[in-house]
């Protein structure tokens, strides 16, 4: 756990070493012209798709999927970018999508520490980037935030800017904040109620408290929230669960659910995660939320670093595919 404990802790100059980086084989795209931009990735590679996604959203008139699957969706053609983020290099999902990105002449990119996949790049002479190698996938997201949003300025004429974060992340009451959340946690299933424009941090912090504290959890996203989950809790055992509800700058939404779930008397917890802007909200509450995950696992005695049962999947994952691919 100390391993894992200090990596979390020392984000801050893990995200500082990551914003300088080279890229090789630059392209040069005007993310006008593109008919979209596809990120593709799994787990804890996979939600750098959708941090950066939700950003972009709100951001640019170009439609911009993230893909989480063996399928590159049909309307993926040439004129899209296709930028895979697999921490390993080496996983399938990510590796299918990308071959076939490749069959299909699209713009390609891609963000990894090696692997396949980076092999794979330097062959097809596409846009690479490598991240900083050593870490476990989900701990190493400053650093893959960062050099995805690195290769999307210098290859589009992006201008992302996540340096704020650096200084968010030296805040010392985040530890603080994480140890009380551990505490609350314990001894009930985690809900995690969010608003849309923070559905990544949502999923994030179930990801983290699958991975790291080894428990299920689940992600509860306002305003759909209020056209069914808000039915389920009516008559849910009030002792099953433990409800965090993630504030940000959109309060109103969230204070309304926190309103309701406290009247209902379930065991609540509203964690202020907003900072001045997207990246820093969801970097700020990913990194209170992932050192909450490896206390919790301490307080529930198990191991925050070893994910045999992901292991399991891919040995399954491989055995099958190799019918298919
Ligand atoms: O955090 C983890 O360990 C996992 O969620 C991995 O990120 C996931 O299995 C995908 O692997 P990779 O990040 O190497 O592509």
């Amino acid at each position: 756990m100390r391993k894992i404990l200090e990596d979390y802790l020392n984000w801050s100059s893990q995200l500082k070493r990551a914003l300088t980086a080279e890229v090789l084989n630059p392209a040069s795209l005007d993310v006008g012209s593109l008919s979209g931009i596809a990120f593709v990735g799994m787990g804890g590679s996979g939600i750098i798709g959708d941090i950066v996604a939700k950003y972009l959203e709100r951001e640019v008139a170009t439609p911009v999927v993230v893909v989480k699957s063996f399928a590159l969706p049909k309307y993926v053609d040439s004129k899209w970018l296709v930028v895979a983020v697999s921490y390993s290099g080496n996983t399938l999902e990510t590796l299918t999508v990308f071959s076939e990105a490749a069959r299909r002449r699209v713009k390609l990119a891609a963000v990894s520490s090696g692997g396949r996949l980076m092999e794979l790049a330097e062959k097809l002479g596409v846009s690479r980037i490598y991240v900083e190698s050593g870490y476990l996938p989900r701990v190493a997201l400053p650093s893959m935030l960062a050099k995805t949003v690195v290769l999307l300025n210098k290859l589009t004429n992006l201008k992302i800017d996540i340096e704020r974060g650096v200084e968010i992340l030296k805040d010392v009451e985040g530890p603080e904040a994480a140890r009380e959340l551990a505490n609350f946690l314990s001894g009930g299933l985690p809900v995690f109620v969010v608003t849309e424009n923070m559905y990544p941090l949502g999923i994030r912090a179930k990801n983290e408290m699958n991975e790291n504290a080894k428990i299920a959890c689940k992600v509860e996203v306002l305003p759909e929230w209020g056209h069914n989950d808000v039915v389920g809790w009516e008559s849910t055992p009030r002792d099953l669960v433990k409800i965090v509800v993630l504030r940000d700058g959109f309060t109103e939404l969230a204070d309304f659910a926190a309103e309701y779930l406290r009247k209902l008397n379930y065991s609540l917890k509203v964690l202020e995660v907003g900072r001045v802007g997207y990246f820093e909200t969801v970097l700020y509450g990913s990194w209170v939320i992932g050192l909450a995950s490896v206390l919790l696992a301490s307080i529930r005695g198990v191991n925050s670093e070893s994910t045999e049962s992901i292991e399991h999947y891919k040995q399954f994952i491989h055995s099958y595919l190799k019918f298919y691919i």
